[in-house]
């Protein structure tokens, strides 16, 4: 069924591009993606140039809408295109939606696939923030995880991306780290920390280890074989984590991201906040209005998709969680939470105030929450470091309370 986008919603303005090549898979890493080998790279691969065909039609059909304000090329490792492909995809961007004035131009990067040429080459073509794909500065954690790169590319990357920033080349650039991982021991972690800190990115995510079925991880853990933290523990080093980065001047704005002043990530906070983004490329999932649709996570299913199905963006069937849900899980990840009365205004929200506040109690009585007449968010850094339990309350409840929307508008 198609919902009607809510009054005041706006068409998307933000674009998600996935480019699913990695040189390997991580041993930790579920999403969807195709390994090509240590020494592969974007101008000498014929899956690279098949898979932009299809991108690119998929894109040229795509609906018309406003210029873009965020554009995020993720993946996967993006880095891995050539510059000539990365402007042959911008291009087609341009030309499509434009982009607007001071548009947020996302390239995620592995530390392993460029140098810093490359990286100039890139910012040439109007990239203006870079995510790295660090994870540790220790190479035998490194290793643990499946990693190409070493802790000396990560350094060196660092740099020249700290370097781009203050010539002006770059307006941003963020550093990934997983916590909790297996072995890892506080004072491990602290050191990590000390080391990110000393590369001064502006931004910084970091992302609480999920050990996700299917993976090299999921099947250590079956054996017995990846000792991890245990829920004290892990709690213990998001509450450190948020500490020391506040006392080195980062916001925590959303659950795993911090950054300082200025710097936090405008396209993730549309996904957060509810507004509609289009997504193309396998696997990539558009949120128009009040639904999702994902598209196939292999290259022959998307290659179909894209012949039979292109220029869809909305009105297919809903994926993941429908809209109420998914709408409380990326709120409650932001600092500022959830706008009750806005959530009202969607028509998929049908429950009462008094409904939170019962099926919360527990979690408002320890601090972890806080529900105001207009608002209900997650109480940094207790809060953020338990989200996962909360959320869960929370879906629990949600199944059992049936229907969520007056209107009957669940989608499903
Ligand atoms: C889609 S990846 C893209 C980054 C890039 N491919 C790289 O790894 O260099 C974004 C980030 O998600 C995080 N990530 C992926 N799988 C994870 C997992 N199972 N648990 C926690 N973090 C994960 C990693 O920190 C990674 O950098
Ligand atoms: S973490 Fe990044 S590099 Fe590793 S497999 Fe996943 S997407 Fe590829």
């Amino acid at each position: 069924m198609s919902v009607p986008l809510p009054a005041g919603r706006r068409p998307p303005r933000s674009l998600y591009l996935h480019i699913p090549f990695c040189h390997r898979r991580c041993f930790y890493c579920d999403f969807p993606v195709v390994p090509l080998g240590d020494q592969a790279d974007g101008s000498r691969s014929q899956s690279i140039a098949d898979y932009l065909h299809w991108l690119l039609r998929d894109l040229a059909a795509a609906p018309a809408g406003p210029p873009l304000s965020t554009v995020y090329i993720g993946g996967g490792t993006p880095s891995m295109l050539s510059p000539d492909q990365l402007a042959q995809l911008l291009a087609a961007v341009r030309s499509h939606w434009g982009l607007a004035p001071g548009a947020e131009l996302t390239l995620e990067m592995d530390p392993a696939s460029f140098d810093r040429q490359r990286l100039e080459a890139v910012l040439a073509l109007g990239i203006n923030r870079v995510s790295l794909g660090g994870q540790s500065f220790d190479n035998g954690v490194l290793e643990q995880l499946g990693r190409r790169h070493r802790a000396n590319q990560l350094r060196e990357a660092c740099s020249w991306l700290r370097q781009a920033q203050q010539q002006a080349l770059l307006q941003s650039w963020s550093l990934d780290l997983i916590v909790n991982l297996p072995q890892q021991s506080f004072e491990a972690w602290d050191w990590e920390l000390s080391q990110a800190l000393a590369q001064a990115p502006p931004h910084l995510s970091i992302y609480d280890l999920i050990v996700e079925p299917g993976t090299v991880f999921a099947w250590r853990q079956g054996r017995g074989e990846l000792p991890l933290p245990d829920d004290d523990q892990a709690a213990d080093r998001l509450q450190h984590t948020h500490q020391r980065l506040q006392a080195a001047g980062y916001g925590h704005y959303e659950v795993s991201s911090w950054a300082l002043p200025g710097q936090a990530s405008r396209h993730n906070r549309v996904y957060w906040s509810g507004a509609s983004w289009w997504a193309l490329g396998l696997g990539a999932t558009s949120g128009v209005g009040t639904e999702r649709l994902a598209r196939p996570r292999t290259r022959d299913a998307y290659s179909e998709w894209v012949q039979a199905h292109a220029g869809r963006q909305g009105d297919g069937p809903a994926a993941g969680w429908p809209p109420v849900e998914d709408l409380l899980l990326v709120g409650l990840r932001r600092r500022e939470g959830v706008d009750l009365a806005w959530l009202q205004q969607t028509g998929l929200w049908g429950l009462e105030r008094a409904w939170l506040e019962r099926v919360l109690a527990g979690w408002i009585e320890r601090g972890v929450v806080e529900l105001s007449a207009q608002r209900l968010r997650l109480v940094a850094p207790e809060g953020f470091s338990l989200s996962n339990a909360v959320l869960s309350d929370l879906l629990a409840a949600l199944e059992r309370t049936e229907p969520l929307a007056p209107t009957g508008a669940r989608l499903g």
